[in-house]
């Protein structure tokens, strides 16, 4: 593998610019939801204000900065983003996105007014969830994993997908279904800090397996604690992850070094 892997400390919207056209083979990330209402104002809300949730039960809301947009912004962020992803994934690369219905819709959008192909969407299911508070709905309990193919609809071919490497990860040895049934990210894999949206390596290791071969390089312009990059190294893939604050850029350099 000619390339270097690397994890690197910058804004995605600046730094993708930066890279050659059809240089990488997949792009796997899990960008801003925009779920966040972030005011600024501490103990304001029923989250800040309610100790029996936040501190008795650990109630981990999202509630960040970089996860607080307008719709119009945000739609305008993700297409730019895509926008770089489409140029630098080559022809036919697996292009893999996290979401929920705040924002999985708007990407699916994108996706299909650029007509890319898409393959599947997988279902998280998160057997361990969050209860819903508010009792005012259905207590959210599922991500969605949108897969699509950099190439048109009519013309995408030949994407990866390892079938038999899927087969083998099911309890049957059937085949593998879309709807996975993994729960939150364990304590364990939180020893190096603490990361508000951390994926489990158990789901990211079935993206990586399933739609990815050795030796191929993969852009993670979201990569947070670095999960995404760890388990490429941990599988032999190449990475390359952008990540724009210090302290999640700092705690994704601890995991990777701790991995041989
Ligand atoms: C949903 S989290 C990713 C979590 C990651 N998959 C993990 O397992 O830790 C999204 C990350 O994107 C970062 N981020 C937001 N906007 C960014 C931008 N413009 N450029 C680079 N990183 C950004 C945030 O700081 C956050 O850590």
């Amino acid at each position: 593998m000619k390339f270097k892997s690397k994890i690197i400390l910058g804004d995605s919207l600046k730094e993708l610019k930066k890279l050659k056209s059809n240089s990488f083979d997949h792009c796997i990330t899990d960008p801003p939801y925009n779920l966040s209402n972030y005011s600024g104002k501490k103990n304001i809300g029923w989250y800040k204000s309610n100790p029996t949730w936040r501190i008795e039960k650990k109630f981990n809301k999202i509630d960040e900065k970089w996860d607080t947009f307008s719709d119009d912004n945000y739609f305008n962020f993700t297409k730019d983003w895509l926008d770089e992803i489409f140029r630098i994934v080559k022809p036919n690369g697996n292009i893999l996105i996290f979401g929920t219905y705040h924002n999985i819709y708007k990407i699916g959008y994108i996706l299909s007014k650029e007509d890319k192909r898409i393959v599947n969407s997988i279902i998280w299911y998160k057997r361990n969830a969050f209860p819903n508070i508010t009792l005012r709905m259905f207590c959210e309990s599922t991500e969605q994993i949108i897969w699509s193919v950099n190439n048109s609809t009519k013309k995408a071919k030949n994407w990866i997908f390892n079938y038999n490497e899927m087969k083998k990860l099911t309890h049957n040895k059937k085949q593998m279904r879309n709807m996975w049934d993994i729960p939150m990210t364990p304590k364990n894999e939180k020893k190096y800090g603490r990361h508000p949206s951390q994926k489990p390596i158990e789901i990211i290791n079935r993206l990586i397996k399933g739609c990815t071969n050795k030796n191929d390089l993969v852009i993670d312009p979201f990569s947070g604690s670095g999960t995404i990059p760890l388990v490429c190294k941990i599988n032999k893939r190449g990475y390359f992850g952008i990540e724009k604050d210090k302290k999640y850029f700092n705690f994704s350099l601890k995991r990777l070094r701790s991995s041989k």
